[in-house]
């Protein structure tokens, strides 16, 4: 048996997504902005698609979504733009954001501050949520943008969003959620709350990789980061992407088509799975799983090297995630593990097992028994195989979380 748990890295593309896209490669072939029946062929998929997004995340007609090549473009056009408009050309110096977001967030911030932005990175509690108060303390009249994720990819915790949204709009100041691990998983009802941005990704949630969305509130302006023949309004330039946004339209549909029976059946399986290896001595799930996206765990294991249990769950068939990110010899600490408190060693212990609504309650049950022996295991072991079990040829491989 295989069983795929890293669904917060990306999903499986859902066959009836791939059928919905497949006339679009070779049959309806045409450029959108063509004026020949090739490229009008596609016009009446595109409007459906379009549909389909506005009615997943309830957005006003009156808002726009502006397709993109991924999440972390969306998150980079807004970061960027709001500099631009804001900073460089108005009287704002300052942007508040989180320790835990997204590199795609994060890196951009850091970039931001060598063109000489102020950026604030707000602390999390032991929950891993940052609180609505803390926000509004470090709002100020140069305060340009807020940036907070909705769900954490690493933790599954959700963000006092709605709060939020109240106090920049009380503050008057834009507010940017990267809802990545948000859309599709739980309910996202954007005239529910005051957002003015979000980022989203169809390949989290069952679509194509390569296509992703940002929303932006009241279609208000924002400087384009890619410029050129003036598509999508002149939003974001570049030859529409048909068999991805049809797919990415199809995708978020079937996701968000009774999503609370879905997430009902995502969660049972996920507590069991959950309540299952807490059995084991010495284990700490990161976060209150009410206020978590049902599919997610995070969890560590005293003694267990993240990377030892990677790589054990994958002799298994197992696919999973550490929850440390290790780009070098060093194995790195989860960084989202220290912010909410944990000691180092516990840090350096995370799992991530990220459910989808294709996991079935065979794959849960063989997890188990796989997850328990694979820890008794590691336990027996030296702890130096434990740290040399992932590497390959002395080298350590590379792994990031996503
Ligand atoms: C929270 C979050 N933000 C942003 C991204 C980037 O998404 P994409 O792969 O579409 O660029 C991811 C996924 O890797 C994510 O989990």
């Amino acid at each position: 048996m295989q069983v795929y748990l890293d669904n917060n890295a990306t999903t499986m593309c859902d066959p009836q997504v791939v059928e919905a896209m497949q006339p679009f490669f070779s049959e309806m072939y045409g450029n959108p902005n063509s004026l020949h029946k090739f490229g009008t062929a596609p016009h009446p998929a595109l409007s459906h698609a379009i549909d389909q997004v506005y009615k997943g995340l309830n957005a006003s007609d009156n808002d726009d979504i502006v397709f993109t090549s991924c999440a972390t473009e969306s998150n980079n056009w807004v970061l960027q733009s709001v500099f631009n408009d804001n900073i460089v050309n108005g009287d704002k110096n300052h942007i508040v954001t989180t320790e835990v977001e997204h590199p795609s967030v994060l890196s951009t911030c850091k970039w931001l501050e060598e063109q000489g932005v102020k950026v604030t990175y707000l602390p999390v509690n032991d929950q891993g949520v940052v609180e609505a108060h803390t926000v509004k303390s470090f709002i100020t009249e140069k305060t340009a943008l807020v940036s907070i994720m909705w769900a954490s990819n690493e933790t599954g915790m959700i963000n006092p969003i709605k709060e939020i949204g109240e106090i920049c709009k009380e503050k008057g100041v834009r507010f940017h959620s990267d809802a990545v691990q948000a859309v599709g998983k739980i309910p996202v009802d954007l005239q529910d709350v005051h957002v003015d941005f979000i980022s989203f990704s169809a390949h989290k949630f069952h679509g194509p990789k390569g296509i992703g969305a940002l929303y932006i509130k009241d279609s208000q302006d924002l400087t384009p980061l890619l410029h050129g023949g003036e598509q999508m309004g002149g939003r974001r330039s570049g030859t529409l992407n048909v068999p991805y946004i049809v797919g990415m339209g199809k995708a978020i549909e079937l996701a968000t088509t009774n999503i609370e029976e879905k997430m009902a059946s995502i969660r049972a399986k996920r507590d069991h799975l959950e309540d299952e290896i807490v059995k084991l001595s010495d284990t700490f799930v990161v976060g209150n799983r009410e206020n978590r996206t049902p599919n997610t765990i995070l969890i560590s294991i005293k003694g267990v090297e993240g990377e030892g249990m990677l790589w054990d769950l994958n002799n298994g068939q197992i696919g999973a995630s550490t929850g440390s990110a290790c780009a070098s010899a060093d194995l790195e600490a989860n960084t989202v593990m220290l912010a909410i408190g944990a000691d180092n060693e516990l840090a350096h212990t995370g799992i991530r097992l990220s459910l989808s609504r294709f996991t079935t309650d065979e794959e849960v049950e063989y997890t188990i028994q796989h997850f328990k022996d694979a820890v008794f295991r590691l336990r027996n072991i030296s702890s130096s195989f434990a740290k040399q079990a992932p590497t390959k040829g002395g080298e350590v491989q590379e792994c990031e979380l996503h």
